[in-house]
C-alpha cells in the first residue's frame, strides 16, 4: 500500500529530494515569516527509491533564483515543483552555478568581503556534489556552507 505522509497541494511549490536533515535549512532559506497563514508542511527522512530524503511543501508560494541557488547550495538533489490547481506544472532540477555571487557569507573576518568596502562576497565552486566553494578573496574554503548563507 502506498503511504501518504503529507497531503498533496492546490498551489505553491514542493522541495522534493532534499538531503536527508537539510529540511530546516531549507526553511530558513525560505524565511517564511512568523505571521504566514499559508500551509507550510516539512517532512524528513521519508523512504524513495533512492534512499532517505525530505520534503518541504509550501502553499501559495514561488521562489526566486536566489533562494533556489541557496537550495542548490544545501540540497545540490533537490528538485523544485511548481504546483498549480493539484498538478504539477514545472519540475527543476536545483543547480549550483560556477561562481557564487553574493548570497553566502566569506567565514574569514579580516576577508575584504567582510570589510567596509561595497565588496560583494564571490565564490568559485569548486565540486558540485558535495558543494564545495571557495572565496575569490581570500580562498577560504568554508566547512559548513548552509551555515553561512545569507
Ligand atoms: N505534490 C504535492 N501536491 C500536488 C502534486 C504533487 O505535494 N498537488 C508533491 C508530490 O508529493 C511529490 C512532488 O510534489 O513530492 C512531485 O510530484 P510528482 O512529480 O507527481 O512526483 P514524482 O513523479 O514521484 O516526482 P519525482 O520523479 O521528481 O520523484
Amino acid at each position: 500500500m502506498k503511504e501518504l505522509k503529507v497531503t498533496p497541494i492546490k498551489n505553491g511549490s514542493v522541495i522534493d529530494h532534499i538531503t536527508p536533515g537539510m529540511a530546516l535549512k531549507v526553511l530558513h532559506v525560505l524565511k517564511i515569516p512568523r505571521s504566514t497563514t499559508s500551509v507550510v508542511s516539512v517532512v524528513m527522512n521519508v523512504k524513495s527509491k533512492h534512499g532517505p530524503k525530505d520534503i518541504v511543501k509550501v502553499e501559495n508560494r514561488e521562489l526566486d533564483a536566489s533562494e533556489v541557488n541557496k537550495i542548490a547550495l544545501i540540497a545540490p538533489k533537490a528538485t523544485i515543483n511548481i504546483i498549480r490547481d493539484y498538478e504539477v506544472i514545472a519540475k527543476h532540477q536545483v543547480e549550483i552555478p560556477d561562481e557564487i555571487i553574493g548570497i553566502v557569507k566569506c567565514s574569514n573576518p579580516t576577508c575584504v568581503s567582510n570589510s567596509k568596502e561595497p565588496v560583494k562576497s564571490h565564490f568559485i565552486v569548486t565540486s558540485k556534489d558535495p558543494p564545495v566553494i571557495k572565496c575569490y578573496y581570500c580562498e577560504r574554503e568554508p566547512d559548513d556552507i548552509s551555515d553561512i548563507i545569507i
